[in-house]
């Protein structure tokens, strides 16, 4: 079997794809798609540099062609974000002299974009990431322009504008480290509240970048707990599982400067061990068994990719690692003792 035909009755299984996967469409890379996956996810193309570059051009070739392969493929289509501080080109946040736009402008901007951008896949993609990665680890709202500019509005701004875009589009408020209780309580009582006051929000993404120790399951298990009490959905936005050690996976700290870690330090560029085959494998299994009990709850688990080799954690927090994070390995080999596992949870 695919791995999406063991969980149909359970969640969509979905994959991020890069520019270069949609622009090429190899055959190495459909036939995997294919039969393994029933939702895609554009890793780059539809962030606002990509697609939006210049204040009067808008990019869209790859993400017609993303659209349409995925249509294709009978897929479920989600859109990767609309409203982040993060790949948004400069001219949006400051005028040409280096001052910072004004109220009006920004959210006229923020309005604009996003009724341009959904607007033109209205009915097409299912589900967008509205607002990604507004919080900080400790709960606060992150100070980027938006904020500081538009207050929390910014995030209301963002869901009622998609909202009104795509009425049947279900919206998803994206995060990290969404396991970290402050941040998860801040997110929560942010979009709780949101959602009282009508705006509509369909759920909360959950991006679950994870390593083999942490999160602990029941900091997982906690956190799924809560966003179910608050009555939302959830999605896993963007899995995958790095068996090196990283900074953020340190309990408590966010990135860390201090961390030994030279860019040397690539201790498994050569193949991973056994052992490690088998904890990565018992780690899947762990957090698939999770999802699996709160399947009611969960629309979709997709990953943050399909083969090790183009995974960002290659290059994250700097170039030069070998990271074995998902499913395929270099030639898409599906990796036996993954899907093994993974058949093995399904049938016990
Ligand atoms: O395309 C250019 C290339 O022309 C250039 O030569 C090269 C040199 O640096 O950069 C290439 O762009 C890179 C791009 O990925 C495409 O590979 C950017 O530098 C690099 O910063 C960018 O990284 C992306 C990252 O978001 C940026 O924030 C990763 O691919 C992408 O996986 C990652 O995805 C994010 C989610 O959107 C949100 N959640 C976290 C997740 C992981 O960071």
């Amino acid at each position: 079997p695919g791995i999406k035909d063991l969980f149909t009755s359970d969640f969509y299984i979905g994959a991020a794809l890069s520019g270069r996967d949609v622009q090429s469409q190899t055959k190495e890379l459909m036939v995997p798609l294919r039969s393994n996956f029933n939702s895609l996810s554009p890793e780059n193309l539809l962030k606002w540099q990509s697609i939006h570059p210049e204040p009067e051009r808008f990019n869209f070739d790859l993400a017609d062609r993303y659209v349409e392969m995925g249509e294709g493929l009978d897929c479920h289509l989600v859109g990767h974000t609309l409203v982040w501080h993060k790949q948004t080109p400069q001219w949006v946040f400051q005028h040409e002299d280096g001052t910072v736009r004004s109220k009006e402008e920004l959210s006229s901007l923020m309005e604009n974009h996003i009724q341009v951008v959904m607007g033109r896949y209205k009915g097409r993609i299912d589900t967008w990431d509205v607002v990604n990665e507004a919080f900080t680890d400790d709960g606060q709202f992150r100070q980027s322009t938006w904020f500081n500019v538009l207050g929390e509005d910014f995030i209301k701004l963002a869901f009622q504008t998609a909202h009104e875009t795509d009425p049947k589009a279900e919206l998803y408020y994206n995060d990290y480290n969404v396991w970290k209780p402050k941040k998860t309580d801040g997110i929560l009582a942010f979009t709780s509240k949101m959602r009282d006051e009508g705006i509509n929000i369909h759920g909360i993404g959950m991006q679950c970048h994870l390593g083999l120790e942490y999160p602990t399951l029941d900091q997982l298990k906690e956190t799924i707990e809560k966003i179910v009490d608050h009555g939302f959905n959830i999605s896993i936005t963007e899995l995958d599982i790095d068996v090196l050690p990283n900074p953020s996976g340190r309990q408590g700290a966010d990135i860390d400067a201090n961390f030994p870690y030279e860019a040397q330090y690539d201790p498994y560029k050569n193949g991973l061990p056994n052992e490690l085959k088998e904890k990565l494998a018992n780690r899947y299994r762990d957090i698939f068994r999770l999802f699996l009990k709160y399947r009611d709850h969960i629309d979709r688990v997709t990953f943050w990719g399909v083969r090790d080799q183009d995974s960002w954690l290659n290059n994250w927090p700097i170039p030069g690692r070998t990271a074995y994070p998902l499913l395929f390995d270099e030639d898409y080999g599906l990796k036996n003792y993954l899907l093994d596992i993974l058949v093995d949870l399904k049938e016990n």
